[in-house]
């Protein structure tokens, strides 16, 4: 990304928000090229950038004044009242919320997989949620050789895919459970610190909650696959960075695991960790602090007749969040549509 742009962090104080500092600090941008945004309560107080720090500005009518590229990672309220905003003063908007993914004009994009998708942007590009972007990108990169019928997922999903306060939480849940007190939970519907918990998003129909809709919905519309069958299970665990999936993928055309393995090392983005046997897999803390998704246990599902089973693991702040939302910048600066 030419680092001469000016670009604005929405939620610079956040888990997110922060690995995007990290982000553009590492891609060259000088501090007075980086305008650090959030809620009015940070307003005047300073956040780290690059061995400097940065003033906190609120997020308001004026704040994109100048902005070529405004990264949204404030949560959906703050996306629905100030991306028309950054829009109207000349930015382009990357938004990392769930608000404007499932609009129509608005394109919602895995650059590895949909990058062309960011040509019919009206000003605001959506990144999709941290869980279904590596399903995305395997399920993009099988599906062109063999077909997909159908995919089952089962998320292991960190602390930090629930923001600071989340993390915090386990943090002190951890030490409560340490010192031999009942874990209280606060932010989550269920102490997470030496738990597993299938739930916590908001409810929605049928049993299922958001996230796991958001799974199914948001994949149809990255692959452009409006029929696509895929249903999941979210859960919680207790790890602070990195998600883990479990994906068992039905083909079209049958697909062995020895051909996935290299249609998967193929693929842009994604890196396989698998001897074939088992022995060696990516565990979420492998996956922390790297770009790449990492995909292992690549095996036959016998249970169908062209049936894959696979385990992958990936950043949910790098990949699933804040080094997606920058991808995206940078390819539509390639596009020519900043
Ligand atoms: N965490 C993940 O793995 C992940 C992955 C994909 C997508 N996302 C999405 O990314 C967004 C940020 O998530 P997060 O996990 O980084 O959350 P977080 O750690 O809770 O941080 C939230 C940030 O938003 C700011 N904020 C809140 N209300 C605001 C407002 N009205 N105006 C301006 N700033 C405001 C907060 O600023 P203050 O410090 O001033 O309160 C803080 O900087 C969310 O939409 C989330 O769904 C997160």
């Amino acid at each position: 990304m030419p680092s001469n742009l000016n670009v604005a962090v929405v939620g610079a104080t956040g888990v997110v928000g922060q690995e995007l500092l990290k982000i553009l600090a590492a891609r060259g941008f000088e501090p007075e090229r980086v305008r650090a945004l959030a809620s009015e309560a940070s307003a005047g107080r300073r956040v780290a950038y690059d061995g400097a720090d940065l003033e906190l500005q609120a997020a308001g009518e004026r704040a994109f004044v100048g902005i070529d590229i405004a990264f949204f990672a404030a949560g959906g309220e703050a996306a629905l009242a100030l991306a028309p905003v950054a829009v109207e003063a000349g930015a382009l908007v990357v938004d990392k919320s769930s608000a404007w993914r499932m609009q129509e004009n608005v394109p919602l994009v895995v650059p590895e997989v949909n990058g062309d998708d960011i040509r019919d942007s009206e000003g605001i590009i959506a990144c999709p949620n941290c869980s279904t972007i590596p399903v995305a990108m395997v399920i993009d990169s099988l599906r062109r050789e063999a077909g997909v019928e159908r995919v089952v997922v089962a998320t292991y999903q960190s602390a930090s895919g629930g923001g600071r306060d989340l993390l915090e939480e386990l943090e002190e849940q951890t030490r409560e459970v340490a010192a031999g007190r009942r874990p209280h939970a606060r932010v989550y519907s269920h102490p997470l610190a030496y738990n597993v918990v299938p739930g916590g998003w908001k409810l929605e129909s049928d049993g299922y909650n958001e996230e796991e809709l958001k799974l199914a919905q948001e994949s149809r519309k990255i692959l452009h696959d409006p029929e696509l069958r895929l249903v999941a299970t979210c859960v919680r665990v207790p790890v602070p960075v990195g998600h883990g999936e479990a994906l068992f993928v039905e083909t079209t055309r049958p697909l062995g695991p020895e051909r996935a393995r290299e249609l998967l090392a193929a693929a842009p983005g994604i890196e396989v960790v698998d001897d074939g046997r088992g022995a060696e897999f990516p565990t979420p803390a492998d996956a922390a602090g790297r770009d790449e998704v990492l995909v292992g246990r690549i095996r036959r599902d016998p249970s169908v007749d062209n049936g894959l089973a696979l385990w992958l693991v990936a950043d949910n702040l790098r990949k699933g969040a804040a080094l997606n939302a920058v991808q995206i910048a940078e390819r539509a600066i390639e596009m020519g549509v900043v």
